[in-house]
């Protein structure tokens, strides 16, 4: 017997995403499913999950512990979007609505709009308005089943707006129940002080703004945008080492627009993530397949930036590369906080199978953080970070468009989101 001070009855599917991590090749597939089952924590930990029927032999009650009927709904492992965006300030419609009309993404950087844009804004937002629209952006991530998340700098590219964008992230952590893990992304694009002498930049990262973050302890990964036009594969190379030198994990933009050979270097790098890849090589897959590298797949993107490619998601699944899924929320390329809406266009346009989107976005992008013990599934020790979902089946998450299913949420054990109304204060 095990003491629970919550317990989850009769949930018509518990989706438990459980096994090794991360998932490749047939096991992303392979979706642990419990029908008619029951689950229970304590201290917001996983202490029992299995059939219903067993559970009044294995777990007792705490003193007021709460019990709750799960009749009707399915349960899965909170969602973790591990490649967003969050802290900037802005949006950016009228860039949106030129595109539809024809220009690209880069004809717009090149007019002075884009990231551009949004460093502005961001420079000029004060600490509090920042993170007031933070809280809110992670209000709407939370009721659509969002439960941890990467969270990006990057629209400062000043000292003080990127310190500010990650003491904001660190804030928020402490008020906000969505778990976040900061990442430093000055070389997002290069700062118009140092357009002429994008070296002077690089070493300002090297040899200030990153010791600083570490000092501060304000993020655990650092990020380049890998890109044409933006960081060359040697320049990502000696930031990146730059980085590990001073104790920080890489993530990278990597593939994008052009074939830059971001993939191969994520790798070389040992990286946790390479993101993005609508671009990658043959080479790259491989070397992705051969690695411990994520690869993070947006699937809104293209279709966001209007681009005919989309990264080649079937390829790298069967080559046995590692793949995860996240939003990339942010206002330029993809303005979603929905990582359920990243499920449904993974399998509509990117031939994931509803199981393998599944679990991309819960067990693999545990991994590419590297909290795939804590969280990513529903298993004993784990934490309770669960969501309930009104459908009949996990089917219909993906089945069913255009609505929000997500009913309840629980947050290491608390419940957070109650009847589809968030609950903490
Ligand atoms: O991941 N590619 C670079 N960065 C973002 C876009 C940022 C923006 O347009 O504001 C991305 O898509
Ligand atoms: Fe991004």
């Amino acid at each position: 017997m095990v003491s629970a001070d919550l317990i989850i009855r009769r949930i018509a599917q518990l989706v438990t995403c459980s096994g090794q991590a991360p998932k490749r090749k047939q096991a992303l597939g392979e979706l642990e499913i419990i029908e008619e089952a029951a689950i229970a924590s304590y201290k917001g930990k996983i202490v029992f999950l299995g059939p219903d029927k067993e559970v009044e032999k294995r777990v007792r009650p705490a003193a007021g512990a709460i019990i709750l009927e799960g009749e009707g709904l399915v349960g899965l492992p909170g969602l973790i979007d591990p490649h967003t965006h969050l802290p900037f300030a802005g949006t950016r419609e009228q860039e949106f609505v030129l595109r539809l009309k024809g220009e690209t993404y880069q004809e717009l950087a090149a007019k002075g709009m884009g990231i551009q844009t949004t460093v502005k804004a961001t420079r000029e937002i004060s600490f509090d308005r920042l993170i007031d629209l933070c809280v809110e952006r992670l209000n709407t991530m939370l009721l659509h089943g969002t439960t941890l998340i990467e969270a990006k700098s990057g629209y400062g590219l000043d000292f003080e707006t990127e310190i500010k964008q990650l003491e904001a992230l660190k804030r928020l952590k402490e008020i906000h129940p969505v778990e976040i893990v900061p990442t430093y992304l000055g070389a997002h694009e290069i700062p118009p002080e140092f357009r002429q002498i994008k070296t002077g930049y690089i070493q300002l990262m090297i040899e200030k703004i990153m010791p600083e973050i570490k000092r501060r302890n304000l993020a655990e990964y650092i990020d380049v945008f890998c890109e044409e036009g933006v960081y060359s594969i040697e320049e990502t190379r000696v930031l990146a080492n730059a980085a590990k030198q001073l104790g920080f994990k890489i993530r990278l933009h990597a593939d994008e627009f052009s074939a830059l050979g971001g993939a191969e270097l994520a790798v070389e790098l040992e990286a946790a993530s390479a993101d993005h890849l609508i671009n990658i090589t043959d080479k790259g897959i491989a070397a992705l397949a051969r690695s411990s590298t994520v690869a993070i797949l947006l699937p809104l993107v293209p279709l966001f930036l209007r681009l005919e490619k989309r990264p080649p998601a079937r390829r790298l699944i069967e080559a046995g590369a590692a793949v995860a899924l996240a939003t990339d929320f942010n206002p330029g390329s993809s303005m979603t906080e929905s990582m359920l809406l990243i499920l449904q266009l993974a399998v509509f346009l990117l031939g994931f199978q509803v199981e393998e989107a599944l679990q991309a976005a819960t067990i693999n992008a545990a991994f590419s953080l590297g909290r795939e013990k804590l969280v990513g599934s529903l298993e004993v020790g784990k934490n309770m970070d669960l969501l309930l979902c009104s459908v009949p089946n996990y089917i219909h998450l993906i089945y069913h468009l255009g609505l929000n299913p997500v009913r309840h949420v629980f947050k290491k054990g608390k419940w957070v989101v109650k009847d589809g109304k968030i609950s903490f204060s």
